[in-house]
């Protein structure tokens, strides 16, 4: 099948794990011309991009692009190339991210900042410098791979009202998880009502950074988020109970779907409660 005009997904991370199984059923819709994965390793993005090849239409044309989240000029570099090549994104599927293990002897300070920096700030900076290629595009969709773990019970409840303040912007939530990583620094961040989880407080970011966006795009983009489900992937130690490509449908949904609501959070397939 030809798709015309020329459409384009982007999904980020998707040399393996979820992100892999995202951009291969994004390929199998039928919905798209072009599939771009951005991959901070080449050989590990040509690898993936050919056995994605290898399955999906030939009228599909799926490339690797160099991509690492967290660093501003790799985001710019990246959307110079998509704004001369194609002038416009359909989909981006923000999927990086990264935990420690558990069993990594970094203390819980050290762990902060890398995971704020990939999970949070490196999305909302890329997303940002995304969005006017989105604004382009036809029928255009966000979708940001958060998790449960994000969820707004976590932190106190002084904490949720302002997570979830409907007049909530980027700024003041950037500033929040500032301030969290500040907490985080000076050893009272339990006194201040957060969760005893740096992973946990990226994603809760990434949701609300969604509704932000939801709000800020609306009707243009239709911007959601997901929790993929507890899937068998490196990040586990494949030790989820759900394959990581079931857990990409979650993604898949509301970057696909007829009608798509906006500012929502997809976990089991299906719009759920943050
Ligand atoms: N697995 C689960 O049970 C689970 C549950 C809830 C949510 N999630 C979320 O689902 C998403 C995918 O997770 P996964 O389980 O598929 O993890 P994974 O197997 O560890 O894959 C993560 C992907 O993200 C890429 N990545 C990590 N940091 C990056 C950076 N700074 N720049 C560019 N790419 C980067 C990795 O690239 P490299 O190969 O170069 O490292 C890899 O392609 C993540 O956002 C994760 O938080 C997973």
């Amino acid at each position: 099948m030809m798709v015309t005009p020329p459409r384009v997904a982007v999904v980020t991370g998707a040399n393996k794990g979820i992100g892999f199984y995202i951009a291969l059923q994004l390929g199998l819709s039928g919905l798209f011309s072009n599939i771009i994965i951005g991959c901070r390793d080449a050989t590990r993005g040509s690898t993936a991009c050919q056995e994605i090849q290898q399955q999906v239409a030939d009228t599909v044309k799926v490339q690797s692009m160099a991509l690492t989240i967290g660093d501003r000029n790799s985001h710019s570099e990246f959307c110079k190339r998509m704004e001369e090549e194609f002038g416009k994104v359909d989909v981006l599927v923000n999927n990086a991210g990264f935990a420690y293990k558990g069993s990594d002897p970094t203390p819980f300070a050290g762990q902060t900042k890398k995971t704020l920096e990939t999970n949070f700030f490196g999305l909302v900076d890329f997303t940002e410098q995304m969005l006017p290629l989105l604004r382009q595009g036809t029928d255009p969709r966000l979708v940001n791979v958060a998790s449960m773990s994000g969820r707004l019970r976590q932190v106190s409840p002084e904490l949720q009202a302002k997570f979830s303040d409907p007049n909530l912007t980027m700024e003041q939530l950037q500033q929040l998880i500032k301030k969290f990583e500040r907490d985080v620094q000076n050893g009272i961040h339990r006194e201040e009502g957060w969760s005893n989880s740096n992973y946990g407080i990226s994603k809760l970011g990434v949701i609300a950074a969604t509704r932000i966006w939801a709000r800020q795009e609306a009707p243009i983009i239709a911007v959601n988020c997901c929790c993929p489900g507890y899937c068998a992937t490196d990040m586990s130690g494949h030790k989820g109970s759900r394959s990581a490509s079931d857990g990409a449908k979650n993604a898949v949904i509301p970057a696909i779907m007829d009608n798509p609501p906006t500012g929502e959070f997809f976990s089991d397939y299906a719009v759920s409660q943050w």
